[in-house]
């Protein structure tokens, strides 16, 4: 136990939760574009599939409490580790790859407060539904008779505003950028990266991060464009 206690305030073990926490997170926003990738099915597809979730009673707290809590030990990871990073070398630094590792560092650090940022502005747009409350008297009847949230004509009324479809591009955008960074980085936290898998490493993070992207990025471009209605 104390051995473990040990390991956690170590950076080493930071490193850990780091990359513990990120592949988590990755997991759930893979499976969560897949299930929004159902908006282009029969509304019913995806209507039901938010009925079951949105029914899922406890589970569907436990799920909600291990991603807060996941998010919460990731931001904290990141903030003690850069603290440790800056007590550790307080002097300027002059060799060219310590600056372009601290920058990347640095760009990891802001993508990943304006994601948190968009994080809170989507559950209050989609979740808790303030941002427009008409999203709560919207119901639909699926095909067995079961009366439901029609999700499907939610998500088409948020994308049909251009601000909050350009909102999502560019925090999905810079989701897919800190992806991107952050698998590569976790191979190397975790001691994993070397000469030899460099190079196929940043190339399958940088196909990762490209899809992600694009798998988000095609559901409001598609509702502005009048495909999904
Ligand atoms: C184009 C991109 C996205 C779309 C269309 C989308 C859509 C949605 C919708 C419609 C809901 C509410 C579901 C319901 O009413 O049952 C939701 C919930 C949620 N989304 Fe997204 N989402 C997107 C991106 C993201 C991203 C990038 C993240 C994480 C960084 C995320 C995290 C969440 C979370 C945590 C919930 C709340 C689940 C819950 O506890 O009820 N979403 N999303």
């Amino acid at each position: 136990m104390q051995h473990f206690a040990r390991l956690f305030r170590s950076s080493l073990g930071k490193k850990y939760i780091m990359a513990v926490t990120g592949v988590i997170l990755l997991l759930f926003v893979i499976g969560h574009l897949i299930g929004n990738l159902q908006i282009f099915a029969h509304p019913d597809v995806i209507n039901a599939y938010a009925h079951f979730l949105q029914n899922m009673g406890a589970g569907l707290w436990a799920v909600r409490l291990i991603l807060l809590l996941t998010v919460v030990a990731h931001i904290w990871a990141a903030i003690a580790l850069t603290i440790e990073n800056k007590r550790a070398r307080p002097e300027i630094y002059r060799q060219d790859d310590t600056i372009q590792a601290t920058y990347a560092s640095r760009t990891m650090r802001i993508s990943g407060f304006i994601v948190l940022a968009f994080l809170i502005f989507h559950l209050a747009h989609y979740t808790v539904q303030v941002v427009d409350t008409d999203y709560r008297d919207m119901y639909t009847t699926l095909e067995d008779g079961t009366e439901v949230h029609d999700v499907h004509a939610m998500m088409v009324k948020g994308f049909q505003s251009v601000w909050i479809s350009l909102f999502y591009l560019v925090g999905v955008g810079l989701l897919s950028w800190h992806l991107r960074h952050g698998f590569a980085s976790m191979f190397q936290s975790i001691g994993l990266r070397n000469a030899r898998i460099a190079v196929p490493l940043d190339k399958i993070s940088i196909g990762l991060a490209v899809l992600y992207f694009l798998g988000n990025a095609t559901i409001p471009v598609a509702v502005l464009a009048g495909w999904v209605a």
